[in-house]
């Protein structure tokens, strides 16, 4: 199994990884695959993606994933970074190895669950 070189630049130096302080919304996955998890934190100002970061607890292609979607994310409207997909995630890192797919499931799912987390805070307001 051979991951390109951008999965491997992303998994040894990842970007926006952490835990947001007073995020404005975060979404949580879990892998049912595998069992990996990963959180995302997103600050949003005029409903934009002004600060986003990652925590993932798996491997090496979730972890790419991961830091590659936060960078799609960032200074993105909220509905543009809705549109952001599993596949773009992938195409984005050069592709990932085909049983390595389900692992860009995380982090589009992540990123859209801290979108819906921070709409349904603003509806509660
Ligand atoms: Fe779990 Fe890749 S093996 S996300």
């Amino acid at each position: 199994m051979a991951y390109s070189d951008k999965v491997m630049e992303h998994f040894t130096n990842p970007s926006n990884i952490g835990e947001l302080k007073d995020a404005d919304g975060t979404g949580e996955v879990g892998n049912p695959t595998c069992g990996d998890v990963m959180k995302i934190t997103i600050k949003v100002e005029n409903d934009v993606i002004k600060d986003i970061a990652f925590k993932t607890l798996g491997c090496a292609a979730a972890i790419a994933t991961s830091s590659v979607t936060t960078e799609m994310a960032k200074d993105k409207t909220l509905d543009e970074a809705m549109t952001i997909t599993r596949d773009q995630v992938a195409e984005e890192l050069g592709g990932l190895p085909p049983q390595k797919m389900h692992c860009s499931n995380l982090a589009a799912d992540a990123l859209h669950r801290a979108i819906e987390d921070y709409r349904s805070k603003q509806g509660d307001k």
